[in-house]
């Protein structure tokens, strides 16, 4: 039988990794896949998640199962974190939060509890989006289609696109959004755009599904959280799937969490027991150490302060990079086609740079990114930039 199967291409983000590896250039930078690099290319394991492993050993006395939803102290700590301390959502008991293997298994989560209950609906996606949340919807057999996001000609956020696509969309439809930090692109909508949104979504009974994957990496923890704060105070029913790989750096812990808003508290119930099923389906239970690590931390004052400025410093990194890339290619006249990554925000940047520089890159200077141009800002350093630069302006043809 597996000699009958087809032999299938890398992934477009985690196949750039074994690549990254194998390629001996000593320059090669690495801006692939979305990982948070320190000044020297390290991606370091934060002091208030070492801190909060050495409490775990001298605390944890066993290793049982945790339950379908897991670490009730998890939820406990992340539902403030998402929607406030004062939220009236979770004031009335229409939360419900189940702890998922990361970002990508509380989608997974998403996915199968639309299969399950509502498969004529569309998931609607935008264009360009993370490629995984095509593969997720597609494993389940779930239809998706795209709303536009960016106009491919400017490279910039093309807003009246994405109204006139949204208010196309049959009423009931499931449409997901990207809370803050767009993947790929690092366009982010303003306050008034996400008020706008939320008028279609409202007059077109549209169900929300918000991928919060980089709370803190925008603009702050909180202010990353106004458009999934916003809608789930104003809709009856939100879904969100929100990870901490990013804010914690717990990548490969695998830590996230599908939260879902319903209209009452009988409704989350309903919508919560579906999610223990959906969950043990999967996965049974899921894995307990990153959520202690995370609970550890939200739950001490000392841990949570400490761990707040580490994700400040990684923010504000990230933001002078940005600053430094642009200025870095204005001596080879490239500084307004690159204005873009100044203006982005989150780990990444949707470039402009075309498939086939992107590949020169890759080929000629060992500097990985993904195929549509997206970069990982964390990805280059003070070091580094300089060669960077240089291999951009030359695949531009500016050198
Ligand atoms: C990324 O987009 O690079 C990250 O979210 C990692 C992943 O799973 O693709």
């Amino acid at each position: 039988m597996f000699g009958q199967v087809e032999l299938l291409p890398a992934d477009p983000i985690l196949g750039l990794i074994e690549a990254f590896n194998q390629d001996t250039n000593p320059l090669k930078i690495d801006l692939g896949v979305g990982v948070y690099k320190d000044a020297l290319g390290n991606t370091p394991i934060l002091k208030s998640v070492r801190e909060a492993e050495a409490l775990l050993l001298t605390r944890e006395t066993t290793k049982k199962y945790i339950g379908s939803h897991g670490d009730p102290l998890f939820a406990k700590h992340i539902l403030p974190l998402v929607f406030g301390e004062a939220s009236s959502v979770l004031a009335e008991q229409r939360a419900t939060l189940t702890q998922a293997p990361g970002g990508t298994g509380a989608l997974r989560l998403a996915a199968d509890f639309l299969r399950r209950n509502a498969p004529e609906k569309t998931v609607w996606i935008s264009n360009p989006t993370w490629p995984n949340h095509y593969a997720i919807f597609d494993s389940v057999g779930i239809k998706h289609a795209n709303y536009a996001y960016v106009d491919s000609e400017t490279n910039r956020l093309d807003f009246p696109a994405m109204l006139a696509d949204l208010k196309q969309i049959p009423q009931g439809d499931v449409v997901l959004l990207h809370a803050c930090c767009h993947n790929p692109t690092g366009f982010d909508l303003s306050t008034a755009q996400w008020q706008e949104v939320l008028a279609i979504l409202q007059e077109r009974e549209l169900l929300p599904l918000i991928d919060f994957a980089y709370q803190g990496f925008g603009e702050g923890l909180d202010k990353d959280a106004a458009a999934v704060r916003l809608l789930s105070e104003q809709l009856p029913e939100v879904m969100i799937t929100a990870s901490c790989s990013k804010n914690f750096g717990l990548y490969r812990e695998r830590i996230g969490s599908f939260i879902g808003v319903a209209k009452n508290t009988d409704d989350m119930e309903k919508l919560r027991s579906q999610m223990a099923s959906v969950a043990r389906a999967n996965y049974s239970n899921p894995p307990a150490h990153g959520s202690a690590i995370v609970g550890t931390i939200l739950a001490s004052t000392e841990l949570n302060t400490l761990w707040r400025s580490e994700v400040d410093d990684m923010r504000n990194r990230i933001n002078t990079l940005r600053q430094q890339f642009v200025t870095a290619l204005t001596p080879y006249g490239l500084a307004e086609k690159f204005a873009c990554v100044a203006e982005q925000q989150g780990m990444f940047s949707y470039s402009g740079l075309k498939p086939h520089e992107v590949a020169q890159l890759q080929k000629e200077f060992g500097i990985y990114m993904v195929k549509t141009g997206r970069m990982n800002i964390a990805g280059y350093n003070e070091q580094n930039l300089p060669y960077l630069c240089q291999a951009i302006a030359s695949v531009c043809g500016k050198k």
